[in-house]
């Protein structure tokens, strides 16, 4: 399938068979194109945290408004995005940097110093709106790649956000739960998979200026 077709084939599903597991390998090249998501001066200030356990998920359904997608899919990957950038993130992603591109960290450390000034001193509610765009970035990775594999998904902004983070006990980490992504297998009967694409036509988005 080529790339049209993916998105084509994708489709926001709403009833998972709940008895299909998705195969561990695919797990792993799915993290593998959240890696690979690009992010705001490559800091990547997010976490993702998957939820397998199916008690976890029952409780976070509840917290969900009851979407059975959230118990019904075969994994959850809560993405949760950094509240608060720490002088230890950028000197991390600086180290990673020199290692990764095989540059002496000197060379590196007046970019640090820039991060850090342009970065330290903004307020949580910047950062938080900051990084949690970002994380749409590495949701839309995730679909791709699920629908290369044949694996759907469905991406949800509909919970409690306070009482995921509660739920998560990641506050103090400094992360917030910002969107989640439920993939796995559709059920035959998810009659929604049948339903065409609603989408405005090209000449109503684009502009050619
Ligand atoms: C950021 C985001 C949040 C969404 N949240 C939910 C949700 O909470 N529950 C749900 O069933 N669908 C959710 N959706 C799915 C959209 O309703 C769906 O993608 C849209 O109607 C287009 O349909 P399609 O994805 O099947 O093409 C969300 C989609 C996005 C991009």
């Amino acid at each position: 399938m080529d790339i049209i077709n993916y998105y084509k084939w994708r489709y926001a599903t709403k009833k998972f068979n709940p008895d299909k597991k998705i195969p561990i390998s695919d797990i792993e090249l799915i993290k593998e194109s959240i890696v690979l998501a690009p992010t705001s001066y490559g800091l990547q200030l997010f976490k993702v945290i998957i939820i397998e356990n199916q008690l976890r998920k029952e409780a976070l359904r509840k917290l969900s408004y009851n979407q059975t997608q959230v118990s019904d899919a075969s994994h959850l990957f809560i993405f949760c995005n950094s509240t608060k950038v720490f002088e230890k993130d950028i000197d991390l992603y600086i180290e990673n940097k020199s290692i990764s591109q095989e540059v002496p960290i000197e060379e590196n450390k007046g970019y640090g110093d820039f991060l850090k000034k342009t970065l330290l001193n903004k307020s949580s509610e910047e950062i938080s709106e900051w990084t949690k765009n970002q994380l749409y970035i590495a949701l839309t990775h995730l679909m791709t790649a699920c629908a290369s594999l044949k694996i759907d998904s469905c991406p949800i902004e509909g919970f409690d956000t306070s009482k995921y983070n509660e739920f998560l006990d990641i506050n103090k980490k400094s992360l917030s739960a910002g969107v989640v992504a439920a993939i796995g297998y559709r059920s035959e009967s998810d009659n929604s998979q049948n339903n065409k694409k609603v989408r405005k036509s090209a000449k109503d988005i684009f502009q050619v200026d």
